[in-house]
């Protein structure tokens, strides 16, 4: 009886069971006209209905656009009746200039009246590149100015606001600087799942630039990491210092490698680190061999080490794999370590570990503690002085590429920051005539550099140029993205020598942009510079290295002293802190040896004995 009532439940529910699935059996429809037509005109509707609110939210979208247009064409009028009424009444001086302390201590010293009213031209640009960026992409990554839309090329962390932070802060533009710091404090989030996104990145990329330009995490540590701990050390407020451990925790597990050299690709929602495809599972040397300085700084502000010996823990790697002549190739496996292949350039994918060498040793205030840097990067000169060739029939100093045997003469604007730091570097050496010697072929270069920009119509330069004899220089790739390193060099060189040259090249430069790049809605780059045909992006670098280093080239030295201040190699200044390790006041007064690990205690004292 029992098992039979059971059998006849599991009969009943079997049947249940399939009753409630023959509705999607098309067996079920064909005996029953009437319902399938009722189907039928059921998914119509539905069908309908869907793009029904499709075209409204298309049209909606189309009258919004229209309208931010119009809004956009009296938001021009304003500004225009506003100029003109600011120069009738010139003499009033401007409330937020006065509120900087960074800048009041020095302007009107050694500051003569040319530079003044530069320096004001470029605050006004980066004010028209900001407003529109706020009008029509506000927290997202990055502004398509024709199409007065923002796009998340990123992934959404807010790329342009974060890179935009500090350049605000440091031309006095506070109202703007404390808008986009609560935007950090409320709306920043890292809770994206970021993948998918720089896949995206990529392919816009691809067709735009070097795909490998495109890393997220070198995006993640120089743009959003440097530009918040940039922030934090000019303003001084816990919020960015916070969102930077966060990121920087979201990022370790990028160099939990048997190598402790990083994958360059992280998903920030879940960890998993990768490479991309195109490189065949290598990582990239200025991806992987150039976090010191964020990771340094966010160590020395933190009182965790743990950052920091992260960091080192590459440049430790590279060291035991480094060549006699300091060159080292694109490519390395983060499993093994070891066999870096690839082209050797200091342009894409070079380009920042060279850069970090030098910059980690003035970082850490040039003491035997960061001596090593100091010397891998003068062994690294010593092989980059070994690229240079010079151009026929004018005679320019260029930096070649390599690969294997083959050279080829062929230099990246990206390249153009090595002036900058041949100067930068140049004072170090022991020997003045080597100093001398390295000054010159900064100049010279810079020189080159300067003139990827005159030989062009539009007065901007392509992404690269070939040399090739009888010829000088040939544009390559012929776009323009706004690219700062050229003007990041005139301004090292100008600050370094004096010679009011290089204000003078950087101004012809500007000059460009304004006349080429600048439209009501922001600032876009050239598709050619021959052209002059014009893309549809505003890059956050344009804001945040650009236009940063065209307005201190026109300020005075003392703002964002070279004394004091290190810039990452996305113009983000962080400061110069002595390290002879873990030597900060705060920690000094707390009980020591409850407090540093003992690890670290271990490599303090090994520098003091050093010293
Ligand atoms: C200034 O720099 C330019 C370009 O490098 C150079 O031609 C000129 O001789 C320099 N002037 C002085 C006074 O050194
Ligand atoms: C760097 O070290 C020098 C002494 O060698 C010192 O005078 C200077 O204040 C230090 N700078 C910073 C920013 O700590």
């Amino acid at each position: 009886m029992a098992k039979k009532s059971s059998s006849a439940a599991a009969a009943s529910s079997s049947s249940s069971s399939s009753r409630t699935w023959r509705h999607v059996q098309p067996r079920y429809y064909v005996k029953r006209p009437k319902r399938l037509a009722l189907l039928i005109l059921l998914c119509l509707s539905v069908t309908w209905i869907f793009y029904d609110r499709q075209s409204l939210i298309r049209d909606h979208q189309e009258e919004i656009l229209r309208l931010q247009e119009e809004v956009a064409n009296l938001h021009s009028a304003l500004e225009a009746i506003h100029v003109r009424t600011k120069s009738s009444a010139e003499s009033i001086p401007e409330q937020e200039e006065t509120e900087t302390s960074i800048q009041t201590e020095s302007i009107s010293a050694d500051d003569d009246s040319i530079s003044a009213q530069r320096r004001e031209k470029v605050k006004d640009a980066m004010l028209h590149a900001w407003k529109s960026y706020e009008k029509y992409a506000w927290g997202m990554d990055e502004l398509k100015p024709f199409s007065r839309i923002g796009v998340d090329s990123f992934g959404g962390l807010g790329a342009t606001l974060v890179d935009s932070l500090d350049t605000l802060y440091i031309m006095g533009l506070h109202t703007e600087f404390q808008k986009a710091t609560e935007w950090i404090e409320k709306s920043f989030s890292l809770r994206k799942n970021i993948e998918v996104s720089v896949f995206e990145t990529t392919i816009r990329f691809c067709s735009l630039v070097h795909s490998s330009l495109v890393d997220l995490l070198s995006f993640v540590a120089f743009r959003i990491l440097g530009g918040l701990l940039s922030a934090y050390d000019l303003s001084g407020e816990e919020v960015f210092l916070e969102k930077s451990k966060e990121l920087a925790e979201r990022i370790l597990p990028a160099w939990d490698t048997p190598s402790g050299i990083p994958y360059n690709r992280i998903n920030l929602e879940y960890g998993r680190p990768t490479n991309p495809k195109w490189t065949r599972g290598s990582s990239i040397l200025a991806d992987s061999g150039s976090e010191q300085l964020e990771f340094i700084a966010l160590s020395q502000r933190t009182n965790d080490p743990k950052y920091q010996e992260t960091a080192e823990k590459v440049i430790e790697r590279f060291r035991t794999i480094f060549p006699a002549d300091g060159l080292l190739p694109i490519y390395i496996n983060p499993q093994t370590g070891i066999n870096p292949t690839g082209t050797i350039t200091f342009g894409a994918m070079g380009d920042s570990f060279y850069e970090y060498l030098l910059k980690a040793w003035i970082q850490g205030n040039k003491t035997e503690a960061v001596k090593y840097y100091r010397e891998m990067w003068e062994t690294s000169v010593q092989g980059l002085q070994s690229m240079i060739r010079r151009s026929n029939p004018s005679s320019f100093a260029y930096i070649s590429e390599k690969l294997g045997d083959t050279v080829y003469d062929k230099m990246d604007e990206l390249a153009c920051f090595v002036p900058g730091m041949l100067a930068l570097g140049a004072s170090g050496y022991d020997d003045t005539e080597e100093a001398d010697k390295i000054m010159t072929l900064a100049e010279e270069l810079a020189r080159t550099c300067y003139n990827f920009y005159q030989s062009t119509e539009s007065k901007l330069a392509g992404e690269n140029y070939y040399f090739r004899e009888g010829e000088d220089m040939v544009v390559g790739t012929s776009w323009n993205i706004q690219r700062p390193e050229t003007i990041e060099s005139l301004f090292y060189l100008w600050r370094l020598t004096g010679n009011n040259t290089y204000r003078e090249w950087g101004w012809d430069i500007f000059e460009a942009f304004e006349s080429n790049s600048r439209i009501a809605s922001g600032y876009v780059g050239l598709k050619d510079v021959h052209t002059g045909a014009q893309d549809d992006m505003m890059q956050s670098f344009f804001l945040a290295e650009t236009l940063k280093y065209l307005y201190l080239l026109f300020s005075p030295p003392s703002v964002i002293s070279l004394d004091e201040w290190v810039f990452n190699t996305e113009a983000h200044p962080l400061r110069i802190r002595t390290r002879n390790d873990v030597h900060d006041e705060e920690l000094m007064s707390l009980d020591q040896d409850d407090k540093i690990p003992s690890h670290l205690r271990g490599r303090k004292e090994g520098r003091l004995e050093n010293k």
